[in-house]
């Protein structure tokens, strides 16, 4: 289920057999890289800049900045390597835009790789997701058939091999440094950043590591112009971005729409919550950022408005849970997918996560005491800000907001001897 209020990424997502080349030509796509390749690639960039495409990954670096940190006069090769492991729990964006429109995507790591003076890039594909890796690589030879890959590019003199790569299948090989590790062949666990990939990435060369979304919108604004992207979205969050609904709602669905809409404006073009029932808790983007609650629907959904409200923007994962949810439940299952996931290489995130796991656990089958939930704020408080990278800090997210906001359901749970909640109620956790 699609719908939009701009429609600039998902527009032809209905097309018949949308993500053939014959079909993304019919809609104007690679007029971006023609314009692109009549352009110097410093003015390629100069125009990401100016857009104020902020990555989508879920960090919101500027595009254009981390473009512009690449070395070159450095000898080495530079790589442009799109991370398209989406792993994020709730977050289902860039899968869908490969799978109904993989030549945007392809399109966009041309004219990126243009900018940077890269002559080869890789798209790193999570393994489990076998039918989007068989669609990008039927785009990618589509793209050579028709000569916009290859050597000399519709004669510019500009060179391009893309290789497609099927991850191994782990949450942290989405962590760009990690990533890296995992296309090296080694085992994927993060690397220490500086250096950051743009000075040191791929085999120790300049490299750019940017998110499928990131990329993808990049062909409409070199179409279009930086003026026109910037002109959508907040001051300091320009530009549209794809929100994933899933959850208690209607019609969950991708819906992409200006940075800065609000989640009430999502909902009610989602449908509404499901007939009946309330939102409770969401999550902004994934479980890795800080719940809100349905006081914070009038939120600006762009990078300052989440800041503000404590929590972040993300990959744009909207999750929405309806009364029938119980959040210590929902917490637990968020906080196993993250001792699950944890690579190891660090203690406070290893050890943690699993004593995150013991605690929460003994509190859901009603057998926890209440010193219980200082004692999960202080493990928290163990692993946020000194873990290695980003996981362990995300692991602590949904504990430490669901107790700020939600103590009261932790407790029940201790004076009901278990759950309070009707499990065959619920229709996400039962
Ligand atoms: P980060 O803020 O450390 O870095 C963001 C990007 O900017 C990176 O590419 C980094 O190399 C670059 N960068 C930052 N400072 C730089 C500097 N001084 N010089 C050159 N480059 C610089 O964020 P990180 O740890 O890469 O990503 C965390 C985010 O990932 C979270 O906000 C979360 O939302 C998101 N995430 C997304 C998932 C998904 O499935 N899409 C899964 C899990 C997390
Ligand atoms: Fe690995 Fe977790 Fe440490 Fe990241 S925080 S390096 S995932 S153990």
């Amino acid at each position: 289920m699609v719908d939009t209020l701009t429609p600039v990424l998902t527009a032809n997502w209905g097309a018949e057999r949308s993500w053939t080349l014959a079909s993304y030509e019919e809609h104007g796509g690679y007029a971006g890289l023609r314009t692109a390749l009549g352009m110097a690639p410093d003015d390629v960039i100069a125009a990401v800049k100016d857009s104020g495409l902020r990555g989508r990954g879920g960090a919101g670096f500027p595009t254009g900045m981390k473009w512009g940190f690449i070395p070159q006069d450095n000898p080495k090769p530079k790589y442009l390597v799109v991370n398209a492991d989406e792993s994020e729990p709730g977050t289902c964006k860039d899968i869908p835009l490969m799978m109904a429109s993989p030549h945007t995507l392809v399109e966009g790591v041309i004219i990126s790789s243009f900018a940077i003076r890269a002559n080869k890039a890789f798209i790193y594909i999570r393994g489990e997701v076998l039918h989007v890796i068989r669609r990008v690589q039927a785009a990618v030879a589509e793209a050579y058939a028709a000569g916009h890959l290859g050597t000399d590019i519709h004669g510019s003199g500009y060179d391009l091999d893309i290789v497609v790569h099927a991850g191994a299948g782990a949450y942290i090989c989405g962590e760009e440094t990690a990533l890296l590790e995992g296309l090296e062949g080694r085992r994927g666990q993060p690397r220490l950043r500086p250096p950051f990939p743009a000075v040191a990435g791929l085999y120790a060369s300049p490299t750019v590591i940017n998110n499928v979304e990131s990329i993808a919108s990049v062909p409409a604004i070199v179409a279009n112009g930086a003026d026109w992207f910037a002109s959508m979205g907040t001051e300091k969050s320009k530009g549209f971005g794809i929100f994933s609904l899933s959850g208690h709602v209607t019609r969950p669905g991708q819906y992409e729409a200006p940075l800065g809409i609000t989640l009430r404006e999502l909902i009610d073009l989602a449908g509404g919550m499901r007939a009946g029932h309330e939102l409770k808790f969401w999550t902004p983007g994934g479980s890795s950022t800080p719940l809100l609650t349905a006081e914070h629907l009038d939120l600006p959904l762009d990078f300052e408005g989440m800041a503000a409200a404590g929590t972040m923007l993300g990959t744009r994962a909207l999750q929405l849970f309806d009364e029938t949810t119980c959040v210590v439940r929902a917490v637990l299952r968020w906080t196993e997918f993250y001792k699950h996931e944890s690579c190891g290489k660090c203690t406070p995130c290893r050890e943690g996560t699993w004593w995150l796991v013991q605690t929460l656990a003994r509190l859901e089958k009603g057998e926890g005491r209440e010193e219980d939930l200082d004692l999960l704020l202080d493990q928290c408080d163990n692993i946020l800000g000194r873990s290695f990278c980003a996981l362990g800090d995300g692991a602590t997210s949904p504990i430490s907001s669901s107790i700020k906001f939600f103590r009261d359901e932790y407790l029940a749970h201790l004076e009901h001897g278990g759950c309070p909640f009707d499990p065959a109620a619920s229709t996400v956790f039962a």
